[in-house]
């Protein structure tokens, strides 16, 4: 079992991206993980702004982020890339906070001429955070994602079996992988 860090980058109180997330996470739940869940909005804007590495909720965070095996990130796409949201708390984190650990980028949008948004600009930056293995993500058109009245998600049958097998392979790839201690990390 692998302890996963589940973080949306959306700053919508609605957010598809963040109900998607959620929705995944029982998947991995279900395949025998720990999911932790953090929505970057909820953090003080404040620090995220004012880079206030050392605000309890900042410190807390990159804690989080330290201890996890495996991290899902999800942004919706904004201005062809990922949210400002999103980059302003990854700013905040230590260079290789990735170190040693499994991603699975996700994105949701509103047109397919930015599905590769993972690919030429989240990706780069989980790279660069040190990133040992970046499993394929998956681009998931707003539309094909709807909200109940009861705030039950559904995904539309395609998008929704393309989730389900890349959230399948990101717990493979999580399969005995333990995160490395964060100083080993840095070293690397
Ligand atoms: C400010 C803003 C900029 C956006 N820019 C893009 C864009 O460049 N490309 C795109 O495909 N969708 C764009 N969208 C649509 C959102 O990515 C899409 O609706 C997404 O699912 C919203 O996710 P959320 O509900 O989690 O915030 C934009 C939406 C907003 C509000």
């Amino acid at each position: 079992m692998a302890t996963v860090l589940s973080v949306s980058g959306s700053p919508s109180a609605t957010s598809r991206t963040a109900r998607l997330l959620r929705h995944l996470d029982r998947r991995l739940t279900a395949r025998g993980h720990e999911v932790i869940p953090l929505d970057v909005r909820t953090l003080p804007a404040e620090a995220l702004l004012g880079a206030d590495f050392r605000h309890p909720a900042i410190v807390e965070a990159t804690e989080l982020f330290a201890r996890v095996d495996g991290v899902v990130i999800g942004t919706p796409v904004y201005k062809a890339a990922y949210s400002g949201l999103l980059k302003s708390l990854l700013d905040l984190l230590p260079q290789y906070a990735l170190a040693g650990k499994t991603v699975l980028p996700l994105a949701t949008g509103g047109t397919t001429a930015h599905v590769l948004a993972i690919d030429y600009a989240l990706r780069p930056v989980l790279s660069s955070m040190g990133a040992a293995h970046i499993v394929q993500g998956w681009f998931t058109l707003d539309k094909d994602i709807e909200v109940g009245a009861d705030g039950a998600l559904t995904v539309a049958p395609g998008p929704a079996g393309a989730l389900a097998q890349v959230v399948d392979r990101f717990s493979d790839a999580l399969g005995g992988r333990t995160a490395l201690p964060a100083a080993a990390g840095r070293a690397a």
